[in-house]
């Protein structure tokens, strides 16, 4: 339910504003404008109105025919393709329980409150994982999933005290949810009270069997209700060995792509001061995450066989990693460039490189150098990085 501040027109959910302990529920305070907007203060809210939460579209060809267009709504979460898809991917892959299916792709949602940058948008990107087990087997699954995220975004960069977790209580969950443990990250250190720095990073959520259920043609729910009547399949699994069929529990990490790309951009983020007193950006991305693992750079564009030697050079690197060429500045700008667009290593062909065939690779983050024969470049730098090729 939503309710509209008549004198700011500021939109907020009903159920997320603080009523005074006398009355039931907030929409019972605004009816006696008991509740001050809280952002500015007026006691004028609007009667609360139901929201769609959905964004909603019509399909078909024939414009002018608005009656005959079927109504459609964009997914709300990538979750429902691959409960759809469950019995076909597991028997196609022959897998048996526990096993999960992941995906990634775009997500919609009519968001009461867009905005926060990329924290909330209407399009947006999500990673998730439906990870099915046995009924009974699932103690213990969602922690440790939780302790498996924990260690992914740390091992690329996240420091952990950054990441905090958040047990959901009971009136703050989904309705398919028995437990959530939600990753959040400190995305507004500069915020003066330590609550108000952090912001959800992705949710851990036991769904227990009622997508399956409610996807199938045979859903006993516990009252023995038809959840969908519609339904033509019944995605319940066979477990051979015990010849019992029943609808898996799953288990579900869901990860908001944007707001990790985010997260993981902040951490990486650092200043430092140079030898002349300037500042420096370094985007200290984890080598797998850098947009660019290597850039080869001329010490002197005008000197052909430089050129050469490090065009070369680049086109040997990039059918193994992405390389770039650069020559549009002085070597210290270049530098620079590289370091705040977060490439870990620059390649740097002198004219001593036209003599001994060796080239100078220098660290992003030290910013020490070092001079490598042109012959172990490759295998030298796939070491350095760690990059999988
Ligand atoms: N299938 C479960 C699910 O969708 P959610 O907590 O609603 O759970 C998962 O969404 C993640 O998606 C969130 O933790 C967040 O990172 C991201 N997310 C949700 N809504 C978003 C929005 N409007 N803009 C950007 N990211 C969003």
């Amino acid at each position: 339910m939503l309710t509209d501040c008549r004198e700011c027109k500021t939109r907020f959910r009903a159920d997320k504003l603080e009523y005074p302990k006398e009355y039931d529920s907030a929409e019972a305070a605004i009816a006696t404008h008991a509740i001050a907007c809280p952002n500015c203060g007026s006691k004028d809210l609007t009667e609360p109105r139901p929201f769609l939460t959905m964004l909603r579209t019509r399909l078909g060809a024939a414009a002018d025919e608005e009656d005959y267009l079927s109504l459609a709504y964009l997914r709300p979460e990538t979750a429902q393709g691959i409960f759809i898809n469950f019995l076909l991917v597991q028997q196609a892959m022959r897998r048996k329980l526990p096993f999960g299916i992941a995906q990634i792709g775009k997500a919609f949602r009519n968001e009461v409150t867009p905005g926060n940058f990329v924290l909330r948008t209407r399009e947006f990107e999500q990673m998730e994982l439906e990870y099915f087990v046995k009924p009974g087997e699932d103690e213990g699954v969602l922690d440790e999933w939780v302790e498996r995220y924990l260690d992914w975004y740390t091992g690329y960069g996240l420091s952990r005290d950054n990441l905090r977790l958040v047990e959901v209580e009971e009136r703050e969950r989904a309705h398919y949810s028995r437990r959530t443990v939600d990753v959040y990250y400190r995305f507004f250190p500069e915020r003066d009270t330590e609550e108000k720095q952090w912001e959800e990073l992705m949710g851990i959520a036991h769904r227990s069997d009622y997508d399956l259920k409610s996807h199938s043609k045979n859903p006993a729910d516990d009252e023995g209700k038809r959840l969908n009547p519609d339904s033509t399949e019944d995605l319940s699994y066979f477990d051979d060995p015990t010849k019992q069929r029943f609808y898996p529990y799953v288990i579900e990490p869901s990860a908001g792509v944007n707001r990790s790309v985010l997260a993981f951009l902040m951490d990486a983020y650092t200043e430092r001061t140079n030898d002349k007193g300037e500042k420096r950006v370094i985007l200290k991305l984890h080598p797998e995450l850098a947009p660019i693992k290597v850039a080869v750079l001329p010490l002197a564009r005008n000197k052909p066989e430089i050129v050469a030697l490090a065009q070369r050079i680049k086109r040997d690197l990039q059918p193994s990693m992405r390389a770039v060429y650069d020559d549009t500045g002085g070597i210290g700008k270049l530098y620079a460039r590289q370091d705040e667009i977060g490439t870990p290593a620059c390649v740097t062909v002198d004219h001593q490189s036209l003599e001994d065939e060796a080239v100078t690779v220098r660290d992003r983050d030290t910013w020490e150098q070092e001079r490598v024969p042109v012959a172990e470049l490759l295998e030298h730098l796939k070491k350095r990085l760690g990059v999988r090729c």
